[in-house]
């Protein structure tokens, strides 16, 4: 009797165990708030959004609130079970920053099926109305100033411009674009630039302003899908298939850091440039070092310490109940995003060092020859 009663006890204590196990288990995979805030970053494979992760630990060192992070590694499939694990956890507020623009929309629509809010980060999600927020840079503006900065550094007529731009399946690339050509088409028309490697873009070269379906046309020939290895390959294929008239001193709209070192090395091996010029974004170590160098003209200064404040601070209102503040918004195709726009620093020889070392962003012992 005793024996059977010891036996019983010890029964309902695993059993109680295994329904208090359980009932754990239920607590961090079912929902109810281990993680508040979920982010979701494109790839490792850019310095651009390792910074990204980077300003977002810094950000995060002593917030109240639970953040997890994780890589989607150029993949809308990882990115969608990337939301799905994060939903896991009962987060309460996504910060995206999709892969592709279009294809992100299923991983969000999961998000609002749960009353998360999500937030667009850098990059639009396009085409639902599942987005509630958009955090970013002026993407417009980082274009323009690419253009500028060309249009500004060089003399003479029938100067070879080599057009390039990120993929297709991010609206940045569209909003960079759209930029440059605001800036540089003018300068096609009255013929100060010839471009060298488009025929899409010569025949709209009198079209001030290009449709979504005209710029496609131009991405089509000359996108580096944000891949610097595209970027040699297109370059190496452009400059074969140029004569001696389309060489000598040439200009370079690279969309990006990634891709304009890449661009850059092609047309500084090719003894029939004498010299280019090239543009890029991103403030990336390995470009300032270029710029330094000499060897990449300029970069566009996105200081992520900003977007991440602005992300963060809106989720954070989100949390607490209020609403964020926004500066305008963005057509995503289906609906109008709220947004918060960030502006853009051009970088180049002169004010490298007062915009990314004195500001603190970098540290000057990180490069050589400042
Ligand atoms: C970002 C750029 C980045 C590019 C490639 C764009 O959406 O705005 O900063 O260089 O993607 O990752």
């Amino acid at each position: 009797m005793k024996k059977g009663w010891k036996w019983l006890s010890l029964t309902l204590l695993v059993t109680i165990f295994a329904v208090f196990m359980a009932a754990c288990s239920q607590t961090t995979g079912g929902g109810s708030g281990s993680v508040d805030v979920g982010i979701v970053l494109p790839t490792k494979d850019e310095p651009r959004w390792v910074q990204d992760e980077q300003r977002f630990k810094e950000a995060l060192a002593d917030s109240d609130y639970t953040t997890e992070i994780l890589f989607s590694q150029g993949s809308s499939a990882k990115e969608k079970e990337n939301v799905e694990t994060l939903l896991n956890k009962g987060i309460k507020v996504l910060i995206i920053c999709p892969h592709d623009g279009d294809a992100a929309a299923a991983a969000v629509e999961a998000a609002k099926k749960d009353g998360v809010t999500v937030i667009s980060y850098d990059r639009l999600i396009t085409n639902t109305d599942a987005v509630d927020y958009y955090v970013t840079f002026d993407s417009v503006a980082v274009g323009a100033a690419q253009g500028q900065y060309l249009v500004d550094n060089v003399s003479g007529s029938d100067v070879p411009l080599y057009l390039y731009a990120g993929a297709a399946s991010d609206n940045n690339a569209f909003l960079f674009f759209e930029g440059a050509w605001n800036v540089l088409q003018p300068k096609i028309a009255d013929g100060t630039f010839k471009v060298a490697n488009s025929s899409e873009a010569e025949a709209l070269k009198d079209k001030a302003m290009l449709s979504r379906d005209e710029m496609s046309k131009i991405l089509g020939q000359v996108t580096t899908n944000w891949d610097p290895n595209e970027a040699i390959n297109k370059a190496q294929t452009h400059l074969t298939a140029v004569g001696a008239d389309l060489k000598g001193d040439v200009a370079v709209l690279a969309p990006n850091d990634g891709t304009a070192r890449s661009i850059a090395d092609v047309f500084a091996s090719d003894g029939d440039v004498s010299s280019y010029i090239v543009t890029g974004q991103d403030a990336e170590k390995a470009s300032i070092q270029y710029v330094i160098d000499g060897k990449q003209s300029m970069t566009v200064f996105k200081d992520v310490r900003t977007l991440v404040t602005d992300a963060m601070g809106m989720a954070v209102s989100i949390l607490d109940g209020d609403t964020p503040e926004t500066t305008g918004s963005y057509n995503n195709g289906s609906v109008d995003v709220n947004a918060k726009q960030t502006d853009v620093i051009v970088v180049n020889q002169e004010n490298v060092q007062k915009e990314l070392i004195d500001s603190g962003y970098y540290e000057a012992s990180e490069f050589e020859g400042l």
